[in-house]
């Protein structure tokens, strides 16, 4: 989490610009922010970007860096923002990641007489550097850095009167983006795609020193030849237009979306899905790896793939190598919006020592998880600012589905983007309603059965995130073995019901014998549901009643009058263990 910010102009740009940067990558984290000029200037301070933006009184610059924080060592206040500096002001340094062995490395820097300001490990790495150029020059500190700190960051450091920023990175995402007269560093290209589509990439443990030009160098200090990619990122999609909020705008985009990652499989893209297919069939595991909502994708995926009788377990990123074994005949596939969630990158490094295979789904293009990768499809959801996936969710079902199809699933894809606008048309309304009805509880309970299952967690995830709603969702099954013991009257409980599935009909008359307060989502006329979704009666239907979920939990933190792009807590891009 966090994003970092960094700009080396040939010419004066105002401090507005570096701050314009950072609020783009705002999604990474936004409990403080600040930046940090070199001429020696630091301003930072708790609360929104926007907020600071208005406060602080603008300054012309040509070398400075930034930070927006979501804190993990250390409160949010003042003291813990960044930049940090060291005893004298001239270093200054922003950091994303986590120094774990901080503790040791600040001992010894107490012991030699630092002062610390900060409870943060990342204050630290500014001692540290302080310390080290009384006798070596700062090329050389940063290689014995690299050695000597355990952990992850991605680093920007300063020099009060340099017009240099010096960039390393373990672990942490960091890009060098390259401009008509400037550079920009950035935890993910979206700081700067806006700017220019030109970027390298840092791998692990090398640095780079930028100022009228870049050099890289590894771990060692030897210079490094990098190679210059383009990259394309839709830029049509990022302002919020007139909607209220990004999340419900990007949910009325979820029709073209769905359209536009559909084409490329049919298309530029048609050659990898076939490729992934024949991996799967030659692999003899296929594990779907993911966090969050990418694993109630991953969760389909593997429901999809049973269908057409290929095998496949799905394992939460974070408990990956505790629960499963893998080897050189194993298919990794990492389901990853972000292509940066730390869990997922660690449990493909374990899976890649053990020699397996990897090929991811992400939205973003050139993120870390996509370049370790041996074959990567890309969602193409467009950028996704809300920090709830919506969209991506869909388009990452999207192609799971399309995969299933190609092993003989019979499901119409061509109509998809038809029948997801309907669903937004024809329920929108009658949502914002229920949402009237439901926006004071405190739990609701989401029911599915096999396809419908991962559906009833994600909208569970989506009331809770969005909505700050306890949300339970579950397997209708399971209830009897214990939950059903807290159905009482009136308990909101949301029912997902594939057409004639009884089973799960069974179990929502269970809850309503209980006196439950039933919300019947279902593509099955004859039940009669709250929400009829005229999809055909096949898997489109997870899809469909995913969007009423979505724009549900919307429409209920609409009515608490919640923070719904940027939920307190979280943030889009998960870049810590
Ligand atoms: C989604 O609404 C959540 N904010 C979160 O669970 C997210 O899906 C998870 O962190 C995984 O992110 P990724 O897809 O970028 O890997």
């Amino acid at each position: 989490m966090c994003g970092i910010i960094g700009i080396v102009s040939q010419e004066y740009v105002s401090s507005k610009e570096i701050l314009k940067a950072l609020k783009r990558l705002e999604y990474r984290g936004y409990d403080s922010v600040g930046y940090a000029l070199n001429d020696g200037t630091v301003e930072k301070d708790t609360g929104e970007i926007s907020d600071f933006m208005r406060r602080t009184k603008e300054k012309n610059f040509r070398t400075g860096i930034a930070h927006t924080r979501w804190a993990t060592h250390g409160g949010v206040t003042r003291e813990n923002a960044h930049p940090h500096t060291d005893c004298s002001g001239d270093i200054m340094i922003v950091h994303n990641g986590i120094i774990e062995n901080y503790l040791e490395m600040k001992n010894k820097l107490l012991e030699k007489g630092h002062k610390f300001r900060s409870e943060t490990d990342s204050e630290v790495i500014a001692h540290y550097f302080e310390d080290k150029l009384n006798n070596m020059d700062l090329k050389d500190a940063i290689t014995d850095f690299i050695k000597e700190a355990k952990g992850t960051f991605a680093v920007l450091m300063i020099k009060k009167g340099e017009d240099r920023i010096y960039a390393f990175k373990r672990d942490s995402p960091l890009v060098l983006g390259i401009g008509e007269k400037e550079f920009y560093l950035s935890s993910d290209i979206y700081g700067f795609s806006d700017k220019t589509d030109r970027a390298i990439f840092f791998n692990d443990d090398e640095f780079a020193v930028i100022d009228k030009s870049y050099k890289f160098y590894d771990k060692d200090g030897n210079e490094i030849k990098k190679e210059v990619k383009r990259f394309q990122w839709g830029f049509s999609e990022e302002e919020k237009e007139t909607y209220d909020h990004y999340m419900i705008k990007e949910i009325k985009e979820e029709g073209k979306a769905v359209r536009r990652i559909i084409n490329s499989l049919n298309n530029e893209q048609h050659e990898k899905i076939l490729k992934l297919n024949k991996m799967i069939k030659k692999a003899k595991k296929v594990a779907f790896v993911a966090s969050g909502t990418s694993y109630f994708a991953a969760l389909l995926g593997v429901y999809f793939l049973n269908r057409v009788d290929v095998e496949s377990q799905a394992i939460i990123a974070s408990e990956f190598r505790h629960f499963i074994r893998v080897d050189e005949n194993t298919l990794v596939i990492a389901i990853s919006q972000s292509g940066e969630t730390m869990d997922v990158l660690k449990a493909l490094k374990f899976a890649k020592e053990k020699k397996a295979k990897i090929v991811s789904i992400v939205n973003v293009p050139h993120s870390s998880i996509q370049r370790i990768s041996d074959l990567s499809l890309e969602i193409l959801a467009g950028q996704e600012i809300c920090v709830a996936a919506t969209k991506t969710f869909i388009n990452q079902v999207s192609l799971l589905l399309y995969l299933a199809n190609l092993n003989g699933l019979n499901v119409n894809l061509n109509n998809l983007h038809r029948r997801i606008q309907e669903t937004i048309d024809n329920n929108e309304s009658k949502v914002r309603q229920l949402a009237k009805t439901l926006y004071r509880e405190r739990d609701i309970y989401v029911l599915g059965r096999g396809l419908t299952y991962p559906i009833a967690r994600e909208i569970a995830l989506k009331l809770k995130e969005i909505s700050y709603i306890h949300g339970e969702g579950m397997m209708g099954g399971e209830l009897k073995h214990g939950t059903l013991a807290l159905i009482e009257k009136g308990t909101p409980v949301i029912s997902l019901i594939q057409h004639e599935d009884y089973e799960m009909l069974s179990n929502t008359k269970e809850v309503e014998a209980r006196g439950a307060r039933v919300i019947k989502i279902s593509n099955d006329e004859k039940i009669n549901p709250d929400f009829y979704l005229k999809t055909s009666k096949d898997e489109k239907f997870a899809i469909a009643a995913t969007i009423i979920g979505q724009l549900l939990a919307y429409y209920i933190a609409k009515e608490k009058g919640l923070p719904i792009d940027k939920p307190r807590n979280l943030a889009k891009s998960v870049t810590v263990e």
